[in-house]
Formats: structure tokens, C-alpha cells, sequence
């Protein structure tokens, strides 16, 4: 069977940083409360007039300068975000026309923090099933938004970003080697918005209420998430018959330090291995793992050759994991 891989990856996050400083003239929080419980030191925000799509743009250019490949040459563009520009048309079709990708047939998903995952399972087996040959795969979000700046539980943990992927057929056994998806509607009460759709659509009453902002219940949140994360990853490994020691490389969502940390202790898994860009990005959701692939890609972290696993949780409530043989 055809397998896809990482050809290219790109990020971009705005200039303008959001320190915990800031916060403290925002809201009632500290520093040492913020990194203690988060990890989260900084975090980018995007100016009023940048949507999820002007960020989505800039990565989507650098994954497909470092692919060697012309958005012409794209048959597909997937984003996730829970931050579309609109309600549609779909983000990812706004990203199509400023790249000029006439070819490419192009969607949202909206799995929240597990989205990027998600979207890559979409594409790889779209690819897979020799459909698409080429795909740009995007996690995009300006959940500054979408943040309640006067609810110090929120608005210490997110920040802006998009990061990018360029995939397309292998021609050797490196590549996308699995993916495992999850979902449970029923605990989706956890962590959501409750205005701005056709439940709730915008009233005078919805926005006086804050419904369009962030809801979570974070510690009912945190202790699911280290549950999920840890049987989504073991479930990986067994599928590819590798060990925790066989991970050359580990990329979690960024939601937490202490997620991230509880998460590679219950699996043996030395920090070390662990790329983590929480202290500067905060929780970027969809954004968080392709951001911190690219980081890791530049500077060499991630090479050709190496097992390099994804873990993510978040909203729905989602969780995944993929095993890519880089
Ligand atoms: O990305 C997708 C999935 N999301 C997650 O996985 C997030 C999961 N949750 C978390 O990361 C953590 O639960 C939080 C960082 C959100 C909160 O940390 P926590 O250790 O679970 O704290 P908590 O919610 O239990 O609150 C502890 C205390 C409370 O005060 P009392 O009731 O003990 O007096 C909060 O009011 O900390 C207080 N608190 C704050 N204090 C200072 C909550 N937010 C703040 C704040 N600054 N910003």
C-alpha cells in the first residue's frame, strides 16, 4: 500500500507577545501561579484585523518552500481550527485562493486541540487510497477571539499560531505508519463554546451571558486527558510493535506542562524526548503540534529516520496519537 510523508513543515505566530506580566495587570493571577500550574510563560497574539487564515497563509507558504513544491502542484488542504474566519465558507478555502492552489479541493475539521491529527489521518488516507497525491495540512487558531480576557481559569492558557505539513506519496517505509482517533460526546460539556451556532446563535442576550467565549471545567479536563493520552499512545506503540525506549522523538499538544510531564513519566519517556513550546506559545490548540514539529524539524530534532509520535486531547471531548517513521 501507498504510505504519505512529511515532505515540508512551516509555522508562523504574530509578533506581539502576552506575558504572564501582562496578565497580572489583566486579571487576578501571578507569574509563579501561571508557571507553576502551566508551564506558560508567553504567549503570541494576533492584531484585531489578522484572522486564522492570515496565519494559516504564512505557515502553509514556508511548509511548502521547505517541500520544494508549488501550491499549483496541491490537490488538497485540509485545516483544523476552532477559530475559522467564518462560519463558512471553510478556512481552509479562504487559504486556497491566497495561495493560488486552483487544483486543490480544500475543508475544515473541527476536532478542537486533537484537530492537527485529525487532519493529518484525513490526508494520509486520502493519499492512501491513491485519491490525492499532494496535501498541505494546517492547524490554524487565533483563540485570543474566542478568550473570556476577564476569566483568569481561561485566559492564562491560549495563545495564537498556525503551523503547516506538505504530504505526499513515499517512496521508501518512511512515513505516516498510524493513526488512532477518539471521541466522547457525552463529556463535550467539559470544554466548549456555547454561543455562535444554531444553538445558541448571537443575541444581544448570548453576548451579554459571554456565551462566545471558552467554557472549561480545567481540572475535570486535566485528569482525563493524562488517562487518554496515556492509553492513545500505548495503543500506538503496540499497533507498530515498537517499545516507549523506540521513540526517538515525542510531540504532545501543549496544553499543559504538567499534561505533557505526568503524560512521559507514565510512559517512561525522558523529557528529553519531549518537544515542548508551551512556555512560549501557550496552548495554541489545533496549532500547538505542527508548530512544535517545525521547531523540532529546524533545529534538528526531528531527522530522517526517526520515530517521531503525536498525542494530542481536547475538545468534543478528542484524543489521538500517530506514529510517522520521519
Ligand atoms: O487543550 C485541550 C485540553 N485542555 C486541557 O487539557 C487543560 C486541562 N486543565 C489544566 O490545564 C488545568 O486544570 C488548569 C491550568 C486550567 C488549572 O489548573 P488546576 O491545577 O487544575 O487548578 P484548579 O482549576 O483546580 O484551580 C486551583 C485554584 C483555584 O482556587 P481555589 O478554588 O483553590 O481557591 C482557582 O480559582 O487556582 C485558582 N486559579 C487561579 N489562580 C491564579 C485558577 N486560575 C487561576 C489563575 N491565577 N489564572
Amino acid at each position: 500500500m501507498i504510505m504519505s510523508r512529511i515532505l515540508g513543515t512551516g509555522s508562523y505566530a504574530p509578533d506581539t507577545v502576552l506575558t504572564n506580566q501582562d496578565l497580572e495587570k489583566m486579571v487576578e493571577t501571578s507569574d509563579d501561579w501561571i508557571v507553576e500550574r502551566t508551564g506558560i510563560r508567553e504567549r503570541r497574539i494576533a492584531n484585531k484585523d489578522i484572522a486564522s487564515s492570515d496565519l494559516a497563509f504564512e505557515a502553509a507558504k514556508k511548509a511548502l518552500k521547505a517541500a520544494g513544491m508549488k501550491a499549483s502542484q496541491l490537490d488538497l488542504i485540509i485545516i483544523a481550527t476552532v477559530t475559522p474566519d467564518m462560519m463558512f465558507p471553510a478556512t481552509a478555502c479562504i487559504v486556497q485562493a491566497k495561495l493560488g492552489a486552483k487544483k486543490a479541493i480544500a475543508f475544515d475539521i473541527s476536532a478542537a486541540c486533537s484537530g492537527f491529527i485529525f487532519a493529518l489521518a484525513a490526508a494520509d488516507n486520502f493519499i492512501k487510497s491513491g485519491l490525492y497525491k499532494n496535501a498541505l495540512v494546517i492547524g490554524a487558531e487565533t483563540l485570543s477571539k474566542i478568550t473570556d480576557w476577564t476569566d483568569r481559569n481561561t485566559c492564562v492558557l491560549f495563545g495564537d499560531g498556525a503551523g503547516a505539513v506538505v504530504i505526499g506519496p513515499s517512496g521508501n517505509d518512511c512515513g505516516i505508519r498510524s493513526a488512532h482517533l477518539h471521541t466522547n460526546g457525552k463529556q463535550g460539556d467539559l470544554l466548549y463554546i456555547p454561543g455562535g451556532g444554531s444553538r445558541n446563535p448571537a443575541t444581544a442576550f448570548s453576548i451579554e451571558s459571554r456565551m462566545h467565549f471558552i467554557k472549561m471545567r480545567g481540572n475535570e479536563t486535566f485528569k482525563i486527558a493524562v488517562r487518554a493520552l496515556e492509553e492513545v499512545v500505548n495503543e500506538a506503540l503496540d499497533a507498530n510493535g515498537l517499545k516507549a525506549s523506540d521513540i526517538d522523538m515525542v510531540v504532545p499538544h501543549q496544553a499543559n506542562l504538567r499534561i505533557i510531564q505526568a503524560t512521559a513519566k507514565r510512559l517512561g519517556i525522558p523529557m528529553d524526548k519531549v518537544v515542548v513550546t508551551i512556555d512560549r506559545y501557550g496552548n495554541t490548540s489545533a496549532a500547538s503540534i505542527p508548530i512544535a514539529i517545525d521547531e523540532a524539524v529546524r533545529d534538528g530534532r526531528i531527522a530522517p529516520g526517526k520515530n517521531v509520535l503525536l498525542e494530542a486531547f481536547g475538545g468534543g471531548l478528542s484524543w489521538a496519537s500517530a506514529l510517522i517513521k520521519w
